[in-house]
């Protein structure tokens, strides 16, 4: 996994240390870590829940995805850099913490789940993507998009429960 040189490295810069000895920056790049995963995980949700039948099933799948996930995978980037930093600011704690793992390796599984999805259906997405009711393959990965990113943010949530101080 990640060596132990770079974990120092990070973990020892001043922007780790500035993080982790300041009262306010940690605090505030959680609340954007927080502000950033709400989008992601809500668009997606929309996107997920079309696939499911659920919901927008006037509207065909492309024309939901792409009015979506522009902003998913902008919100996706913030996540991704507020969540970094948070990282750095204890990374060596936060690589001992099993839920941190465990979030990782989901939010791994869940992009999988959603490139298989795409490498499965954009073929024949334009013969059913108008269907309110999608086939099985389509609300298997909708389904199961949502399972994933419900354990992500529980794990999320459970690191600071867990977190080993001092
Ligand atoms: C879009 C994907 C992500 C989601 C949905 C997500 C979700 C969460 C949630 C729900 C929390 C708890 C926030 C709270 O209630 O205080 C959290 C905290 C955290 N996340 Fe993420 N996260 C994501 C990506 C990342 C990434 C990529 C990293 C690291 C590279 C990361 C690192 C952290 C850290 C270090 C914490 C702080 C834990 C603590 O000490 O309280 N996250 N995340």
């Amino acid at each position: 996994m990640l060596s132990q040189s770079l974990i120092a490295f990070f973990e020892d810069s001043a922007l780790a240390d500035s993080i982790r000895e300041n009262d306010i920056l940690f605090p505030l790049i959680e609340s954007i870590h927080v502000l950033a995963i709400s989008l992601v995980i809500g668009s997606i949700l929309a996107v997920d829940l079309r696939l499911l039948g659920l919901a927008s099933v006037g509207r065909s799948v492309s024309r939901v995805t792409s009015g979506v996930l522009p902003l998913t995978w902008c919100a996706f980037v913030v996540a991704v850099g507020s969540g970094g930093l948070l990282f750095i600011s204890n990374a060596t704690k936060y690589l001992a913490n099993g839920y941190f793992v465990a979030k990782m390796l989901l939010i791994a599984a869940a992009g999988i789940n959603m490139l298989v999805f795409h490498a499965l259906s954009t073929r024949d997405l334009p013969r059913w993507e108008n269907a309110a009711r999608p086939p099985l393959r389509a609300r298997l990965a909708g389904g199961l998009s949502i399972l994933l990113w419900v354990a992500v943010v529980a794990c999320g949530r459970w690191i600071g429960f867990t977190m080993k101080v001092g």
